[in-house]
């Protein structure tokens, strides 16, 4: 099979790369053997701007030096875990496509979100954020060829957090909650602080995400959501909770013990339709789709007129580098394969 994008032939280039401390450009793209040192150099601790050909500056500066540039058909990547919107409309702004794996700025505040959306629209350019939702799975994609195809969403059911289904998972086989999240930490599974993952609020967001598609008006305040995170744990720092998670072992065991109890399995599940929206622990039955999930796998059932009594299902990894990676990459290649 030739690849849609040779067929097309759409060469990409990465002209740039960005974090807090600064920026580097390059207009030819920066070579594969930079790129590789870069990732190195971040992995280890390093800033861009201490790096070979780095330079110190803001991120809205950075953004409107790597703007200014005539370059063909450029799409900025937002790969944080931050509140970008004034950056990203910055960007819009110059009439320019956007690719989001950050949730923040489309599960902020409604205004703010549409805003981003209309002002992408108005420059006849688009955002795309497939990886917001179940990383790689073509979750967001499905939802726009039902939704083109004239059929009509009655109600999304989804088990959309990767890092807890892994959790929950671990917890059923016997494992302390604390070293199993030890080791979703080290396989690049969590939220830069996991508390985002646990308390509910990163479900939330894609939730959010997902309901705001199918025309949920609400804010983030507005959805129901069962944290994880006791109180005395929520205030504190990163790193203290990062200490102390071994005071969450106890509760959660006994809740996947009860759950297996009654012949069920406990799972973090979110309920989405256009009114309401809602994440939390649920014991679900065995003969549930959702009960024979492992590892980091995400499903996603779609209610629909035409999927009515047979739901729509997708199901596979939901977290992970690799395949956010793959989602990021699909969605640059879309937008440039595009007119
Ligand atoms: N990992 C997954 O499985 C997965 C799946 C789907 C979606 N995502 C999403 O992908 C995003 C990144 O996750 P991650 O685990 O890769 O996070 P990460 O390891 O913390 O990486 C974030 C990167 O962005 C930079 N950064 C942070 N704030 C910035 C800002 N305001 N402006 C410019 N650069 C900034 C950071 O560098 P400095 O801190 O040095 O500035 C760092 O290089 C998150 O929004 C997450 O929800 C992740």
């Amino acid at each position: 099979m030739i690849p849609r994008a040779k067929q097309a032939g759409i060469a990409l280039r990465v002209v740039a790369a960005v974090d807090r401390s600064g920026f580097v450009f390059e207009q030819r793209g920066l070579s594969r053997r930079r790129l590789e040192d870069f990732v190195a150099g971040k992995e280890a601790g390093r800033k861009i701007a201490g790096m070979p050909g780095g330079r110190a500056a803001g991120v809205a500066e950075a953004i409107a030096e790597i703007a200014r540039h005539a370059l063909s058909r450029p799409i900025l990547v937002d790969v944080t875990a931050e509140d970008t919107a004034a950056v990203l409309r910055q960007w819009l702004a110059s009439g320019h496509d956007l690719v989001l794996a950050n949730k923040k700025p489309l599960a902020g505040p409604l205004e703010q979100a549409r805003g981003l959306l209309d002002l992408a629209r108005s420059r006849g350019r688009r955002i795309l954020h497939e990886t917001t939702v179940g990383a790689g799975l073509p979750i967001i994609d499905t939802l726009y060829k039902l939704v083109e195809s004239n059929d009509r969403i009655l109600r999304i059911v989804g088990c959309t957090s990767g890092t807890l289904g892994f959790l929950l998972g671990e917890i059923q086989k016997g494992r302390p909650f604390s070293g199993a999240l030890q080791e979703a930490m080290k396989l690049g599974y969590t939220e830069p602080d996991p508390r985002e993952d646990l308390s509910g609020m990163d479900v939330a967001r894609k939730a959010l995400i997902l309901g705001r598609l199918v025309g949920f008006e609400g804010e983030l305040d507005r959805i129901e959501v069962e944290s994880l995170v006791p109180e005395a744990l929520r205030g504190v720092t990163r790193e203290e909770f990062l200490r102390r998670t071994g005071e969450m072992d106890r509760a959660l065991e006994e809740r996947s013990r009860e759950a297996q109890a009654g012949g069920g399995f406990l799972r973090y599940v979110a309920s989405i339709t256009r009114r309401q929206v809602k994440v939390g622990l649920q014991a679900v039955p065995a003969s549930s789709p959702f009960a024979s999930l492992k590892g980091t796998d995400n499903q996603v059932a779609f209610t629909t007129v035409r999927y009515r009594r047979n739901p729509l299902v997708i199901t596979g990894p939901g977290a992970g580098p690799d395949v956010t990676a793959a989602g990021v990459l699909n969605d640059i290649l879309s937008l440039a394969g595009s007119a």
